[in-house]
């Protein structure tokens, strides 16, 4: 299915990008990056950032998101997300992103993602992406 953007998830796609260049993936050489839009219009971005112990690699989504609340901005304010990666035809956010976006997203954000085919650009819902989350806020 084939998305169109507005300026402004078009933008935060192009901030997606040039967060994805600061990766740390030497592992599975699978670069992403995330850009977060924030009440305020600021932009944050995050990329994923692996390590040898394979299990502590942190999501580009969740550095966005970890960055963003440790400079002091309000948790479930967040408007938008956008998330890149080059390296798939689009990109899925993982399991345990979908539930970090689920609790620190504004609850009406939109999470936009795209690979390496522009043509299947998704935008998702929190709902669509955990339905029925555990969120008791
Ligand atoms: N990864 C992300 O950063 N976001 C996603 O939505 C999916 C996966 C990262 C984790 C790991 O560094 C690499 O991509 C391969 O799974």
């Amino acid at each position: 299915m084939s998305e169109q953007l507005s300026s402004e998830q078009q933008r935060l796609i192009e901030a997606a990008k040039a967060a994805a260049q600061a990766t740390w993936s030497p592992y599975s050489n699978f670069p992403v990056g995330a850009a977060l839009l924030c009440a305020d219009g600021e932009v944050i971005h995050g990329c994923n950032v692996e390590n040898i112990s394979f299990g502590l690699t942190n999501c580009a989504e969740r550095s966005a998101l970890f960055a963003a609340i440790s400079r002091g901005m309000a948790p479930r304010t967040f408007k938008a997300m956008a998330v890149y990666a080059p390296k798939v035809e689009l990109i899925s956010p993982c399991g345990a992103c979908r539930q970090v976006l689920a609790e620190l997203m504004a609850p009406d954000a939109l999470i936009v993602c795209q690979g390496s085919d522009p043509a299947a650009t998704r935008v998702w819902t929190l709902e669509q992406l955990l339905p029925g989350a555990f969120n008791h806020l």
